[in-house]
């Protein structure tokens, strides 16, 4: 446990970046581990969840390093090649890696047990297990369909088609991995649409991908073409820093290199509609990915209802947007988010909590939550429940609040955005422990 408190701050100002992507960073290790040859990449997340995969793939057979310049090389065994682990591979408390892997896993002859921590245990799986299933692949676990999983990868996978019924990057993304080591076409149906660097990286490594509206059609058991990545910032981490600055007055900061893939960026628009001062320049494509630097002003804003149909753009962003709203004049409103239930916590119960106990007026709903302009009085330190969003986003309340706040564990911090508090700190942020 290490438990944080921040305190009213000064004016946030200067020009720097933010860790990579994490959805990008295992990508990037996964597609990599599956071509034939040696991948680059740059700009790699190194927090405890992609470094969790980076094991995990190398317990699988892919070679894997950082050298002297954080160049991380990758040597790929080939789809079809992976290798039987020797032991179980922990994710700690990475829902994106387990689900990810098991994807990959399921359709190679292999067995493999998957585990993590308190909070990964109590995800829910079977989002997965019921579509890999269909592949020919076996799982076994409890009832609950959690984790610890051991899978029986099938030997001979067949082809599936598979309408998505719940709006998620990770459930469609196992779907096509498990589609690559599969002969013929893996259909997956998505009526929602979720962030996609799934398919931008399948095509950047030549896999055949089709999309063809809701469809998206993966052509198995071809070879993937080795590549340099150049993983971007990530929008998730930078937002934290971005209501940092709105809310705090006096505040001019500049985010260099961030995605801006227009599947993540709801938090971005809902914050200009705000009244959020937030400009993109030297907007450009990297790797298949949209990038540009940010700029953000202080800026007066105004709550707003956010539309329910923009939650998969942003749906990582709603613990912080509830600190962008304390601040906000009026309410606003959250629905249509109860998937924030089963992220690393149950965001909307453990967000509502957290801003009760600091005096903020919100009131719950079992689909979202409405946040009313407040007065914040920091008091008993926050329980973050091994929840890294959770951690960061009540550390940026505290920099405008009346009495400081404090969190019970920043240790979490470290699965997404390593250095968060000495960043915050260097821009004009006061946070210690
Ligand atoms: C992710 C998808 C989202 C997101 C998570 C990363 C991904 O999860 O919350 O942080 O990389 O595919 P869901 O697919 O469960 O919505």
């Amino acid at each position: 446990m290490n438990q944080l408190t921040s305190s009213k701050s000064g004016a946030l100002k200067g020009i720097f970046t933010v860790p990579g992507d994490k959805s990008i960073s295992h990508r990037s290790l996964i597609m990599g581990a599956l071509a034939v040859g040696e991948s680059t990449v740059t700009g790699l997340l190194e927090g405890e969840d992609v470094l969790g995969t980076a094991a995990a793939l190398r317990e699988l057979g892919a070679d894997i390093y950082k050298d002297d310049k954080n160049v991380w090389h990758i040597h790929g065994v080939g789809i079809g090649g992976l290798k039987q682990p020797n032991k179980a591979l922990d994710m700690g408390n990475s829902g994106t890696g387990v689900r990810l892997l098991m994807g990959l896993v399921a359709t190679h002859p292999i067995t493999v047990t998957f585990t993590g921590d308190e909070s990964l245990c109590s995800r829910p799986m079977k989002r997965v297990t019921i579509p890999l299933t269909e592949f020919g692949a076996h799982f076994s676990g409890n009832e609950n369909g959690t984790l610890p999983i051991t899978v029986k990868g099938a030997k001979m996978p067949l082809p599936i088609s598979y309408k998505l019924p719940v709006a998620s990057a990770q459930v469609k993304s196992a779907i096509m991995l498990a589609g690559l080591n599969t002969p013929g076409i893996t259909t997956v149906i998505e009526t929602i649409p979720t962030r996609d660097h799934s398919e931008r990286i399948f095509k950047y490594f030549g896999v055949p991908i089709k999309i063809d509206g809701e469809n998206i059609q993966v052509t198995g058991q071809t070879e993937l073409t080795p590549r340099k990545m150049a993983v971007p910032a990530d929008p998730s981490s930078a937002s934290f820093l971005i209501v940092a600055a709105l809310i705090k007055e006096g505040s001019d900061i500049l985010i260099r290199n961030v995605g801006i893939n227009p599947a993540r960026t709801g938090l971005f628009k809902t914050l200009i509609e705000m009244g959020g001062d937030i400009k993109f320049e030297n907007e450009r494509q990297e790797c298949g990915e949209d990038v540009a630097d940010i700029h953000v002003k202080y800026s007066e804003l105004t709550g707003i209802t956010v539309p329910p149909e923009r939650a998969p753009s942003m749906i990582d962003e709603y613990p912080v947007l509830c600190i962008a709203a304390t601040y906000a004049a009026g309410k606003t409103v959250m629905r249509g988010i109860e998937e924030l239930r089963v992220k690393e916590s149950d965001r909307i119960a453990i967000m509502v909590k957290g801003l009760k106990s600091c005096g903020v007026d919100v009131e719950e709903h079992d689909d979202g939550m409405t946040v009313s302009h407040s007065i914040v009085k920091g008091t008993i330190p926050i329980k973050t429940s091994l929840d890294h969003r959770i951690a960061m986003s009540f550390l940026v309340l505290g920099l405008c609040a009346e009495n400081q706040v404090t969190i019970d564990d920043g240790s979490v911090i470290e699965t997404s955005f390593p250095g968060f508090v000495d960043l915050l700190n260097s821009v004009g942020a006061n946070i210690h422990s």
